[in-house]
């Protein structure tokens, strides 16, 4: 059956010394539990750092949190998804609504990204997620199927395999207003039956949902031990490691 998975998205915070810490800490508190793999996911300049830590650690994964729409070549400043995957990331973060808003990724740019880091290997961390705004105009269910069809659905049924689901609702992230578990599940419901329409029964069973926002050791426990949502994203609570390991306590 499909993975359960905890990933940590540390945004642009940490220094080196802290980002060495924590990784340290959740290397030390976390026992490797069957069927749930962990992806922390720092900031670009301290990925080599902590893919050398986690070594020796089968369950523990590395993310980027983003990644160029192209291969290679004359794009100063970008990481592409082949060196990514030459440092050992497994992972690439893509569609974050942080992304989508400050730095104005379209659903076309990222299924760009999304080639990419098929094409290197990796798996992709597609992020969706609707508006306040949509969710009271009652859209949210529209606006998550357009993120979808736009993107993930250029993946062929082999592609799409590498691909897990992030429901991130905006309108939580950062905010203490976490969905509650009948929201979150509604929406994964839904998001797994697109993908059954398109893939059929047996992908939508295998592609894992996660659910991202201000979700912390608290809420995790109801929001995972719904039948469709497979773990987590989290922000803030992923940068002490405490409450990181408590949220991977929380699974059922
Ligand atoms: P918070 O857990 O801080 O709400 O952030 C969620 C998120 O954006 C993870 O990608």
């Amino acid at each position: 059956m499909r993975k359960k998975i905890l990933a940590g998205n540390w945004k642009m915070n940490l220094n080196n010394y802290e980002a060495n810490n924590l990784a340290k800490e959740i290397l030390v508190n976390s026992q490797k539990k069957e069927k749930i793999d962990i992806v922390l996911i720092p900031s670009y300049i301290y990925l080599s750092n902590v893919v050398s830590l986690c070594v020796n650690r089968p369950d523990i994964f590395v993310g980027s949190q983003d990644c160029s729409a192209y291969a290679s070549g004359a794009y100063t400043s970008e990481v592409s998804a082949n060196m990514l995957r030459n440092i050992g990331v497994k992972y690439v973060l893509l569609g974050h609504s942080e992304r989508r808003s400050y730095s104005f990724e379209t659903n076309e740019k990222i299924l760009q990204k999304i080639h990419q880091v098929i094409n290197n290997k990796m798996n992709v961390i597609f992020c969706c997620g609707e508006s306040i705004d949509h969710r009271n105009e009652n859209k949210h269910f529209d606006w998550i199927e357009k993120q979808i069809k736009e993107t993930i659905f250029y993946l062929s049924a082999e592609e799409i395999k590498n691909v897990i689901i992030a429901y991130e609702p905006i309108w939580a992230i950062g905010t203490g207003n976490t969905a509650t578990s009948s929201q979150a599940q509604e929406m994964h419901a839904f998001i797994r039956n697109l993908i059954k329409s398109k893939y059929g029964e047996f992908i939508a069973k295998s592609i894992s949902i996660l659910y991202g926002g201000s979700c912390n050791p608290s809420n995790a426990h109801d929001l995972f031990s719904k039948n469709d949502i497979d773990g987590g994203l989290i922000g803030g609570a992923s940068l002490k490691s405490d409450d990181f390991i408590q949220i991977l306590a929380s699974f059922k």
